[in-house]
C-alpha cells in the first residue's frame, strides 16, 4: 500500500487497528508480530519486543509469554500498567494499546498457552540460569545437552514452572494513521466512541 487510506470514519480505523493485530497473531512476518511491551521498571520506563501469541479484539485483550523469572515479568507483578506500542511501515499505522497486563503461572492460561507453543520455544523456559543472570562469558542459557535439538514433550515439561502468560487488558489505545496529504489520530476506549486527536 503506498498510501493509507483515507479515514473519515473513526471507527473504521479502529477495526483497521484490531483487524491487523489479530492477523498478525498467526503471521509471522506481520508487522505488528513483534510488538514493543512497555513496562515500569526500578530505573524508569523499559521496552522490548515480544511476541504476540493471541489478541481479541471483542474483549481487548493482548498476550505474550515470558519466562516468569524474568524482569519483565517481575514488573508486571509489582506493577501491571503497560503500553504495547505497533507499527506497520505498509498499513502506514502506529498503534499504542495501554493497559494492565497480569502474569498467568501455572494456572489454565498458562496450560492453554503451553499446550499450543512449540517443543523449540518450550526450550527456553528450560533455562538453567534466571533471564537477566550476569556471565563471565557468552552462554545461551540452554541446557547443553538440548543446545542442538528440541525438547521431546516429555523432557519439556519441566519447562512449565517457568513458563507464564502475559495477558493485557487493553484500557485505551491511540492509534495514528500517516498520510502525505495530512495524519489523522483518534483515542478509543472499549466503552466509548471513538474521538479524533490533533496528530
Ligand atoms: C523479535 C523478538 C521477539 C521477542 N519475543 C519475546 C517474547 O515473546 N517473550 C519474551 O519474554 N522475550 C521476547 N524477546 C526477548 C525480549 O525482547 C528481551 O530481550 C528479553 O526477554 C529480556 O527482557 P526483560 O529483561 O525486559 O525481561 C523477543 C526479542 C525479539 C528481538
Amino acid at each position: 500500500m503506498d498510501q493509507a487510506p483515507h479515514f473519515t470514519s473513526a471507527n473504521e480505523l479502529t477495526e483497521l487497528a484490531w483487524r491487523l493485530i489479530v492477523q498478525a497473531c498467526t503471521q509471522r512476518r506481520h508487522p505488528f508480530h513483534t510488538p514493543t511491551l512497555s513496562t515500569l521498571s526500578e530505573r524508569g520506563p523499559e521496552s522490548r519486543c515480544v511476541i504476540l501469541r493471541h489478541a481479541d479484539p471483542s474483549a481487548w485483550e493482548l498476550r505474550a509469554n515470558a519466562d516468569v523469572r524474568s524482569p519483565k515479568a517481575q514488573e508486571l507483578l509489582s506493577d501491571p500498567r503497560c503500553t504495547w506500542l505497533f507499527y506497520s511501515f505498509p498499513d502506514h499505522l502506529q498503534v499504542r494499546c495501554y493497559g494492565r497486563t497480569q502474569i498467568h503461572h501455572l494456572d489454565d492460561i498458562a496450560a492453554e498457552a503451553w499446550q499450543k507453543s512449540q517443543l523449540l520455544s518450550r526450550r527456553c523456559y528450560l533455562a538453567p540460569m534466571s533471564p537477566s543472570t550476569p556471565l563471565d562469558e557468552p552462554n545461551s542459557n540452554l541446557l547443553p545437552e538440548l543446545a542442538d535439538r528440541e525438547p521431546t514433550e516429555e523432557e519439556a515439561q519441566a519447562g512449565f514452572a517457568n513458563f507464564s502468560v502475559m495477558r493485557c487488558q487493553v484500557e485505551q489505545m491511540d492509534i495514528l494513521s500517516l498520510r502525505f496529504d495530512g495524519n489523522v489520530r483518534i483515542q478509543v476506549t472499549p466503552n466509548s466512541d471513538p474521538i479524533w486527536i490533533a496528530p
